[in-house]
């Protein structure tokens, strides 16, 4: 199977015309800031179709001569048992700008120098100094527990005037109706924060524009949110559609921690559960969506065929997820990390499911300039319409995977070690391709 998916891939072609629906064609709706206009995707010749009928009647794994380190159940537990710490810095990832400050402190609505601001854990005062803008200094009450981090506050001229005080954010030294604004950047400001990140492989504009073929036009319908983690995607859903009626299910009990505490998904049922085997009935969602999950799971058809299983007759799937690098070194550590599957992979898959209508539309990061060679995180958003109720006509084996079979111990961390390893590479790669768009001369290739 493999091999033909990548006779496929040979074949492919990009034409400068949507192919015309019903010749069985893959529409590919480009990442309109990376291309200048919308094409399409046609194996092989223009017009012929391709027959992408359900091929296999056992479940695709992937090869085993490739090693990807992460793509295990107990191996994804524990990478994100780490990796949610700082999952929200570092993989929604950024960095505290002054732009941003700007856009957080904005909704807190200081609109007269005379408030009464409190800033909780103002720590150096980097966002004392946004709030000052609006309020007097004098006004302002900077607290934190560490005496050093205050002490490089007071040094801050802007913030002379300022109240400086040590103390407990859980445990406040001020009267009942005190203040008429009260600041935390790191905690309330923290819903906003991996919002407003606008740096790394999977920012908000790329959420907005990979959500979009997902079609959530009404804010009744009943969504899933399948590898939902800290509930980046789910932020981008429940724009849309009422939080009572979205469920979020991971794996890791760690990332949906962070995600119950978002204030927008505090309406939302969170659970945890396996991709690959949803505690759903037949025919319940509108939609499904799953963002960045596919990469961890064992056997991605298995989860694709539960989408269709969970999905109401009309309902749309929505899966994005990375795509495979062609440039040897990337291909290399995308290999060793995690499932990057091929643009063809994802739509056979689909179809092996018993989805129509499958459309790939292309994301990636703006300042890539539409490069895909490296391959890309968040790559592509891949749609698909349910069209009869009940199960999928695809048909799988049993399990591969076996959760209960021991590990030896050694073997797991080394695994876990090597693919954090490769890992690492997808977060520097980002970083050599902003560089290269700050330095590259803009409407040059990259
Ligand atoms: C890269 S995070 C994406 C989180 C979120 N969707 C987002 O857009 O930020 C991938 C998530 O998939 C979860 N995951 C991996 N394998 C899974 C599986 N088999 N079933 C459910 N969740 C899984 C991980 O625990 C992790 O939270």
């Amino acid at each position: 199977m493999a091999s033909l998916m990548l006779s496929g891939a040979e074949n492919t072609k990009l034409i400068n015309s949507i192919v015309p629906s019903g010749l069985g064609s893959v529409s590919l709706n480009f990442h309109k800031k990376c291309f200048l206009r919308k094409n399409a995707v046609s194996y092989g010749n223009k017009y012929r179709t391709i027959n992408l009928t359900p091929r296999c009647s056992v479940s695709s794994t992937r090869p085993s001569s490739q090693p990807r380190f992460i793509q295990h159940k107990k191996e994804a537990f524990w990478f994100y048992r780490f990796l949610s710490i700082v999952y929200d810095h570092i993989i929604n990832p950024g960095h505290w700008t002054e732009d941003m400050r700007e856009e957080a402190l904005e909704p807190a609505d200081l609109y007269d120098r005379n408030m009464r601001v409190v800033d909780v854990g103002g720590g150096t005062g980097f966002t004392t100094l946004g709030i000052v803008k609006h309020v007097d200094a004098k006004n302002v009450t900077i607290l934190d527990q560490s005496p050093h981090q205050l002490a490089k506050a007071k040094k801050k001229e802007a913030l002379k005037e300022c109240k400086i005080i040590e103390g407990d954010a859980e445990d406040l030294p001020f009267p009942t109706d005190y203040a008429d604004r009260y600041v935390s950047a790191g905690r309330f400001l923290s819903i906003v924060y991996d919002n407003m990140l606008n740096f790394g492989p999977w920012t908000e504009d790329m959420r907005e524009e990979a959500l979009e073929p997902v079609d959530l036009y009404d804010r009744n319908m009943r969504v899933v949110d399948v590898g939902g983690g800290t509930g980046f995607s789910t932020l981008g859903i429940v724009k849309h559609v009422d939080a009572k009626n979205v469920t979020i299910i991971d794996q890791s009990p760690h990332q949906l921690a962070k995600a119950k505490k978002k204030e927008p998904l505090k309406e939302c049922t969170i659970i945890e559960g396996d991709a690959e085997n949803l505690p759903f009935p037949t025919d319940y969602a509108d939609r499904y969506v799953s963002a960045g999950s596919i990469e961890y799971w064992p056997d991605p058809q298995r989860g694709i065929k539960e989408a269709y299983r969970v999905l109401k007759i009309g309902g749309k799937a929505c899966l994005i997820g990375p795509v495979h690098p062609t440039f040897w070194l990337s291909q290399f550590f995308a290999d060793m990390w995690m499932l990057f599957p091929k643009e063809e992979e994802y739509i056979q898959w689909f179809k092996n499911a018993g989805f129509k209508d499958v459309k790939l539309k292309r994301i990636g990061p703006k300042w890539y300039r539409g490069v895909r060679r490296h391959g890309l995180i968040m790559g592509c958003s891949v749609t698909g319409v349910k069209p009869l109720s009940g199960d999928s006509p695809l048909q799988l084996g049993p399990k591969v995977e076996d959760l209960e079979k021991p590990v030896n111990p050694l073997v797991f961390l080394s695994r876990l070690i090597l693919g954090a390893i490769a890992a690492t590479y997808y977060t520097i790669l980002p970083i050599y391709m902003w560089i290269k768009d700050q330095i590259v001369p803009k409407g040059r290739p990259i």
